[in-house]
Order: C-alpha cells, then sequence, then structure tokens
C-alpha cells in the first residue's frame, strides 16, 4: 500500500487551542517523521481533527498504536470486539437505536462533563483518537465535543489561587458516574480492582514543555481535595469549574463525518455537549494511547531541572 505522503497542512481551529490536519489520508502507513510532527503539532494546538478520514477499526488501532501503546478499557461492556475500542454512541454496537434510559446512553451522559480520559489512573492517557461514524446533521442543535485549555486556564488564574492550589491534591474515581446516576449497572469487581481511586495533584507539570504548569482536574470526580474539608473542596472545585469553562479558553469542536479529532489528554480538557438524543443518533469510536508515567505536581521529587527523572 501506499504510504500517506507529506502534502498536508496544519491550520488553527481557534485562536484558543486546536487545529485541523487536511490532505493526510491516516488509513494509509504513515511515516515516525510524520508522527513525531503530529506529536509535535498537538503538544502546540493541544487538538488536532484529521478531515476526510475513512477508517475501518483496524486501520483506526493501527494509527493509534503509532502514538504509544493502547489503554484496554476497565468496562467491558463499553468496548466492541478489541477491548482497546471504546464504542462512544447513543445506539447499540450493531447500530440499533436505544432508549434514553439504557445504560450505555447514560454513559454518554456521563461525558457530559468536564474531564481529561482516565485521569482515575495511576498512569493516565497521553492522546484520545475520537473517529466520528454518524455525527449529527450540521446545523442541528448541540452534540458538540467541547475543550478548554488548561495552561492557559492556569496562566489566567490570580497568583493567590495559584498559591493556595499548588500543594493539592484531588481523589479521582472511576465509580463517579455512579453518584451521578445510581441507576447504572454496578461497578464489576474486576473494574473496582483495575481501577481503584487515585490522588492527583491539581497543578500539573509538564517537563518535556520545559516544566510548564497546567490545571490538572476533572469535574467528574468527588471534589474530596486533600487538606480541605468536603466543602472547602467542593467549593474550590466549583470556582476552577467555571473557571475553566470560559470561552476565552473553550474551542467546541462541530463534527463533520470522517473527523478523527486527536486531544492531549494532559493539557486538555473535553466533554460532550447535550443533544436530543432521542432524536439524533450519534456515533464515534475511540481509541486511547497510554501515558509515559505518573502524573507530576509541583512538589513532586520526579521533576529536577525540566526533565523527568526515574524515581
Ligand atoms: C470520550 C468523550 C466526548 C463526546 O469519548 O472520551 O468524552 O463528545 N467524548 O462524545
Ligand atoms: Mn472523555
Amino acid at each position: 500500500m501506499d504510504a500517506a505522503t507529506k502534502n498536508y497542512a496544519i491550520s488553527p481551529l481557534a485562536d484558543t487551542l486546536g487545529a485541523e490536519v487536511t490532505g493526510l489520508d491516516v488509513s494509509k502507513p504513515v511515516s515516525q517523521e510524520i508522527i513525531s510532527e503530529m506529536k509535535r503539532a498537538i503538544a502546540k494546538y493541544g487538538v488536532l481533527c484529521f478531515r476526510d478520514q475513512t477508517l475501518t477499526e483496524a486501520e483506526q488501532i493501527e494509527f493509534s498504536k503509532l502514538w504509544g501503546p493502547l489503554e484496554d478499557f476497565p468496562e467491558e461492556d463499553k468496548t466492541v470486539a478489541a477491548p482497546t475500542v471504546y464504542h462512544v454512541a447513543n445506539v447499540s454496537a450493531d447500530g440499533q437505536n436505544l432508549p434514553e434510559t439504557d445504560f450505555r446512553v447514560i454513559y454518554q451522559k456521563v461525558n457530559a462533563r468536564w474531564h481529561t480520559d482516565s485521569s482515575y489512573r495511576y498512569v493516565p492517557a497521553y492522546v484520545s483518537l475520537l473517529y466520528g461514524i454518524e455525527v449529527m446533521p450540521k446545523g442541528a442543535p448541540g452534540g458538540r465535543t467541547g475543550f478548554s485549555n488548561m495552561i492557559a486556564a492556569y496562566a489566567a488564574l490570580p497568583e493567590a489561587l495559584r498559591d493556595e492550589i499548588e500543594p493539592l491534591h484531588m481523589v479521582h474515581t472511576y465509580e463517579f458516574g455512579r453518584r451521578l446516576f445510581p441507576e447504572l449497572p454496578p461497578v464489576s469487581k474486576h473494574e473496582k480492582e483495575s481501577v481503584p481511586p487515585v490522588s492527583q495533584p491539581l497543578v500539573r507539570v509538564h517537563p518535556e514543555r520545559g516544566n510548564e504548569r497546567s490545571l490538572y482536574f476533572t469535574a467528574n470526580a468527588g471534589n474530596e481535595i486533600s487538606g480541605l474539608t468536603l466543602e472547602e473542596g467542593q467549593a474550590l472545585h466549583r470556582k476552577l469549574v467555571e473557571h475553566v469553562s470560559q470561552p476565552q479558553f473553550t474551542y467546541f469542536h462541530e463534527w463533520r463525518k470522517g473527523d478523527l479529532v486527536v486531544w492531549d489528554n494532559r493539557t486538555m480538557l473535553h466533554k460532550a455537549e447535550a443533544y436530543d438524543m432521542s432524536k439524533y443518533r450519534r456515533v464515534f469510536r475511540r481509541t486511547t494511547v497510554a501515558g509515559d508515567g505518573p502524573v507530576l505536581g509541583p512538589c513532586s521529587r520526579a521533576v529536577v531541572g525540566n526533565k523527568r527523572v526515574a524515581t
């Protein structure tokens, strides 16, 4: 098969984050040189949208693996054939419409709060790749994916708040979706054992970006913040959620069929925008590339100078 060629263009989608890549067919073999360029681009823009793709599941897995090893999903019922492929849809894996009370539809509602993928893991995700198979008709309300730039949001915090959050950690819990939607089936023994709750620093340090900092949190967790009472933790959490929701940090992606949207989970939050689930079908396929180590905070001894060191 022909290899993907270097005749592509990368152009910004918005001021705050995001770029589109046109003229690159990722179903063809993509060279390491191009992948390195894409990795530099995603570090710069946070989100890359590869336009006009036609990808089988196998082709999406193949392209995703070029970015790094893939994560398996702990939730067996969200995956399709391969455990590395997550069916993000309000219809069943074989295409049947589902009632809004079906837990596969309710899972989509858990995605509607700002989050970063698999922050409930000790080593969370690097990038996620979401492919648009059936998207909302043009002009239909809702159904976009929102992104928020955590580097810009951190930089814009008042200094006193930056100081306050510097040493704090927040508990990230895979089970949180059940608190929001108790009608979901209970978490299985396998899920409980594979993803117990973890604490992550609220401020993340990026050694590969000269120790630049970003916020690192999720609206999809219980607001338990180290050293604070639950009420204080919830108040701080609400303040941060409000802060990152401001338009100067966000971009909402309106999907076109064939978009493959890749985002950097280390520095971006994302969420699914609500839409009329009884009226529209929305079908995506997601693969996820694992991170290369635990999240480092400003107090971590693993950050020396501007690089990560073995601990
Ligand atoms: C996801 C996710 C958002 C969306 O797949 O990880 O959060 O818009 N999706 O469906
Ligand atoms: Mn997500």
